[in-house]
């Protein structure tokens, strides 16, 4: 089968669009407002960009009144946010955390969350996530959609902070994914997490495109192919 998204002449009983890219890391995005209320909101329209330096983004449709979310109108005030990484142990308050309450409450609170002070930036980092990225504010990129919720606030920022709990940190040096179990999205209201890995390199030892693989910017050769 196929179908126009403009039309949704899908025939089925509900939109599979999400399902078909899956699945998709979550982003818990903690911020601050001019007023200094804290703010935490998950968003799995999320991603790493880069890594040398490295930048995420997410991306934030209009709320149920056609306005700004108040994570994006709070990074772009402020010119900060924090990425925490969303994990099993944690989908509950995930799952509240994504209630849309009205700006001047501390959804910190709503989530059950403890504040953990960042380094370099001035929203907080959820304590209780194993992951977390102080960043700053690069830039918007807003594409128009469809209204109330389609037009969306694309964000990037740069990655100036990261924070790894050093008990999810294997005696191989790795992050010990299995244990972090991080939660993500799949279609409809479906999750998943991560309960399984496999190893697989590209063939041909090329060592810059292993370096990039790995995201090991130390590692890249100088003597670039002609
Ligand atoms: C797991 C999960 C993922 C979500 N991902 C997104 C997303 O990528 N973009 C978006 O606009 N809203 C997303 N939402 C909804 C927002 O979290 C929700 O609108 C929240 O109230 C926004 O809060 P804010 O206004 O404080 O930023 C998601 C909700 C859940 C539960």
């Amino acid at each position: 089968m196929y179908y126009d998204p403009e039309k949704n002449d899908h025939g089925l009983p509900h939109n599979p669009f999400k399902s078909c890219v899956v699945p998709r890391p979550i982003g818990w995005i903690s911020t601050v407002s001019s007023d200094g209320v804290h703010n935490l909101a998950p968003y799995s329209q999320f991603q790493n960009l880069t890594f040398n330096p490295p930048y995420v983004m997410f991306a934030a449709n209009q709320n149920s009144l056609g306005r700004r979310k108040d994570t994006v109108v709070n990074t772009e005030q402020t010119g900060e946010f924090v990425y925490n990484m969303a994990t099993w142990d944690l989908r509950e308050a995930v799952n509240r955390s994504a209630q849309e309450a009205p700006p001047e409450v501390d959804e910190f609170d709503l989530a059950g969350m403890t504040k953990a002070p960042s380094v370099r930036v001035k929203p907080c980092r959820v304590a209780e996530s194993p992951v977390q990225f102080e960043c700053c504010y690069h830039q918007t990129l807003r594409l128009p959609g469809n209204r109330p919720l389609g037009t969306v606030d694309v964000i990037i920022g740069r990655v100036v902070l990261i924070h790894i709990k050093d008990d999810v940190i294997g005696p191989d040096g790795r992050l010990d994914i299995l244990r972090i179990r991080p939660l993500a999205r799949l279609g409809y209201y479906d999750y998943t997490t991560v309960d399984s890995f496999f190893e697989m390199v590209i063939p041909g030892g090329e060592v810059n495109l292993l370096a990039g693989l790995e995201g090991a910017a130390g590692r890249f050769s100088r003597t670039y192919k002609k």
